[in-house]
């Protein structure tokens, strides 16, 4: 019997048409399931200059406050834009690990989770009106559905549901306690519990399930590249400023502490890494240099 599950992440899956038959039916199901769906309008100020760190940065104090609503408003589409995908590849995930379970009852945890997925990914989508922003150019985005298409069931139970979904719980608790909207941030709250079981199941998982040789040298080679974007610092704040000169850049970098902004998410990842036993992946991070946070010249440079 063949363990191999092709599935394709679908980033740019499209939507049925408005009208199409099949909508009032998925309404249907969503709401037997308790799913909240009417659309809301977007929350421009749901996270203030002072949650990005902008409230320090010279160039933000400059703009004309037209202006500094624009970059909170596009940072605040940013973050729910990743959050909206992100969901979406947890449909993948979830789909793919329930067809490669090999106990019934992990079977029925994966089909569960994808529920948890769709009500999230739903729950998101309402506070996007105009639909997320697209995903070709977030480059975490691209690499998560990267891991969701090749990975195997023991790489994938490391890095999406111990390392990823854990790395989610503290991304979605930050978010959920700066939120300024309230009904957003009951929605934010409601999905970190969901991701709190899909993360804790995921390390009783990975528990039993040792990565083999081939594996482990093609998880280390996704960590590494993930700890490369980590290291970059806050790249998406300083591009909400809009074009700045390098110099320009590296102020804002400095402005936002970029070094203990990054030596902060390293640490977390570092200790995600470690509650799946990969002590040896840690060791290949460390020698490749990629759990030092870079300096701010060095972010600029890389944006
Ligand atoms: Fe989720
Ligand atoms: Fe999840």
């Amino acid at each position: 019997m063949s363990e191999r599950v092709r599935v394709r992440a679908g980033l740019s899956l499209g939507r049925l048409p408005a009208g199409h038959k099949l909508k009032p039916l998925l309404a249907a199901a969503a709401f037997k399931a308790g799913v909240e769906t009417p659309r809301l309008a977007f929350p421009d100020r749901a996270w203030d200059a002072a949650f990005h760190g902008l409230d320090r940065v010279g160039a933000y104090r400059k703009l004309s406050s037209t202006r500094r609503k624009d970059v909170l408003k596009h940072c605040a589409k940013g973050l729910l834009s990743e959050s909206c995908h992100i969901e979406k590849l947890g449909l993948a995930f979830t789909a793919k690990m329930s067809l490669l379970s090999r106990t019934e009852d992990e079977r029925q945890l994966y089909a569960l989770f994808a529920a948890d997925e769709a009500r999230h990914l739903s729950e998101i989508s309402r506070y996007l009106p105009d639909g997320p922003s697209a995903a070709s150019e977030n480059p975490f985005l691209l690499l998560l559905g990267e891991i969701i298409e090749r990975g195997d069931k023991p790489g994938l139970t490391a890095l999406i549901q111990v390392v990823l979904e854990g790395w989610g719980l503290t991304h979605y608790g930050s978010l959920a306690r700066a939120c300024r909207d309230e009904g957003l941030r009951r929605t934010l709250r409601r999905i970190l519990k969901d991701e709190a079981l899909h993360h804790g199941s995921g390390v009783v998982i990975a528990s039993t399930e040792p990565l083999g040789r081939s594996e482990r040298r093609e998880v280390e080679a996704w960590l590494l590249r993930l700890a490369r974007m980590v290291q970059a610092g806050p790249q998406a704040v300083v591009a909400a400023l809009g074009p700045l000169s390098r110099r320009e850049r590296e102020k804002a970098f400095a402005e936002l502490s970029c070094e203990s902004h990054s030596a902060e998410r390293l640490a977390l990842l570092r200790g995600l890494i470690a509650s799946c036993g990969e002590t040896r992946a840690i060791e290949t991070l460390e020698k490749a240099g990629t759990l030092r946070p870079l300096d701010a010249a060095a972010c600029a440079r890389l944006s």
